[in-house]
């Protein structure tokens, strides 16, 4: 079942290799790196989200600012979602209906500020789910989530997209959790007129939509299609006076196109099931962050398993595919060295030096308690991040680390797991 299959080629062309990333050494303007905050006109109303209101902590748990990192010639923030090389290419646009706190609404989330801005109040009759082309409507939130893939390409060249999708897939799960904390429903929607809601949104070739996330939930009552008259912003503008050096990247710009084609799908209706102390798990997603080195301590195997079971719980979208996740067993109490699917041990061994070496020879791989490698037939890479999002938020819930890696031999991590697939992502659980 491949339904995201068109983005083949664009994998195929943004492996790394042994010899790729000493051929090809990636030069980076590092004094020049692009803004990673969007801003509308201060015309337009904000909404703080510094408030007591539980629908503005639902907000401030996907994406508001929760640590500030401090360098000699510069300071940047980080945020409840991680974001590869923290350079946060993704945006956030939501319609809300008839919930507490704020006006019915088009709005831009501007992380910047901890605020939310009005772009549009909705009359009664209008919505944007008329504009995706359904006769129903909802009460609630409804997510739009874009790359500008600008933010990222500048440093990560053509394998940008796959950070754009990934992170987008982290920000998908810091929705998923916020939501389940505040009763609220979560479902995805891939596949949608994307070039058309682009035009809505006045965006140019710089930014475009790559997911929707509902929630809310469902009435019947039909709405009319809605436009929006607002002003194309360069999210990507350099923070200095706000000069534009965007450079076109064709390759992703193609690949974008593509992964727009989706030619047959899967519907998952079955929604996760977690048992979490929601207390706990607030300050959890608060307080998450990547661990940057481990100190080669083991976990439990019940800590392992534990978090083995919220990776598994189903995701509800409309376009599901298989993303297999092989785990490269390091340090897990009562559990023998090797490479494991689905709770089988499908080599055994020691293979803490190769996990290393896959993941560009980065010490995380190989000083974890587990080095996992998420695999696919079909290039879904949003939901390797959701699964990505899940593995942070449940090890970091048992004070375990963790870490994204985007970084990894693509062929030579095939070669181990035995299968000729997409390898999606990578990722690092420890203490
Ligand atoms: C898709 C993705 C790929 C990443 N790849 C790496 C990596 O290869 N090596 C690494 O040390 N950190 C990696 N990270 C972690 C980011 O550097 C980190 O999320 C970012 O600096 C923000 O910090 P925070 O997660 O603590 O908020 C990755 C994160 C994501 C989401």
């Amino acid at each position: 079942m491949t339904h995201f299959h068109e983005l083949f080629e664009y994998h195929q062309n943004t492996k790394h290799s042994y010899f790729s990333v000493r051929s090809n050494p990636n030069r980076i303007d590092w004094n020049n790196p692009p803004n990673r905050f969007k801003t509308y006109s201060l015309d337009y109303k904000r909404i703080d989200l510094n408030k007591e209101n539980q629908n503005s902590k639902f907000l401030y748990l996907i994406a508001g600012i929760t640590a500030k990192k401090t360098y000699p010639n510069m300071e940047y923030y980080l945020r409840v979602n991680p974001s590869a090389g923290a350079l946060y290419p993704n945006e956030i646009y939501f319609q809300v209906r008839n919930e507490d706190g704020f006006e019915d609404g088009i709005y831009h989330y501007e992380v910047s500020s901890s605020s939310v801005t009005l772009l549009k109040k909705l009359s009664l009759n209008e919505g944007i789910e008329a504009n995706l082309g359904l006769d129903y409507s909802y009460d609630g939130f409804i997510f739009f989530i874009s790359s500008l893939y600008f933010r990222s390409s500048w440093k990560y060249k053509n394998r940008a997209f796959r950070y754009c999708l990934l992170d987008a897939g982290h920000i998908i799960g810091s929705i998923e959790f916020s939501s389940y904390l505040f009763n609220k429903e979560f479902e995805i929607i891939y596949d949608f007129n994307k070039e058309e809601i682009n035009k809505i949104f006045n965006f140019d070739n710089k930014e475009f939509f790559t997911s929707i996330v509902i929630s809310g939930n469902k009435n019947e009552n039909k709405k009319q299609p809605l436009t929006l008259d607002i002003q194309t912003i360069d999210g990507t503008g350099y923070e200095e006076e706000n000069i534009s050096f965007f450079e076109i990247n064709n390759i992703i710009e193609q690949a974008y196109k593509d992964s727009i084609k989706i030619i047959q799908k899967t519907k998952q209706k079955d929604k996760s099931n977690y048992v979490f102390n929601k207390d706990l798990l607030q300050d959890t997603v608060f307080k998450r962050r990547s661990i940057r080195e481990f100190s080669n301590q083991s976990i439990s195997k019940v800590q392992f398993e534990s978090i083995m079971n919220i990776l598994n719980q189903p995701i509800a979208s409309d376009c599901d595919e298989v993303v297999d996740i092989y785990y490269v067993i390091n340090r897990v109490q009562g559990m023998p060295l090797g490479l494991y699917k689905d709770g089988v041990c499908i080599k055994e061994g020691d293979l803490k030096e190769k996990a290393g070496y896959l993941c560009l020879e980065q010490d995380l791989g190989k000083s974890s308690a587990v080095t996992f490698f998420l695999a696919s037939k079909s290039s879904n890479y949003q939901k390797a991040g959701i699964i990505g999002h899940r593995l942070y938020i449940s090890s970091n819930y048992l004070n375990i680390g963790c870490s994204g890696i985007g970084a990894y031999y693509d062929d030579e991590v095939c070669e181990l797991i035995g299968e000729n697939s997409m390898i999606l992502y990578a990722l690092a659980i420890g203490n």
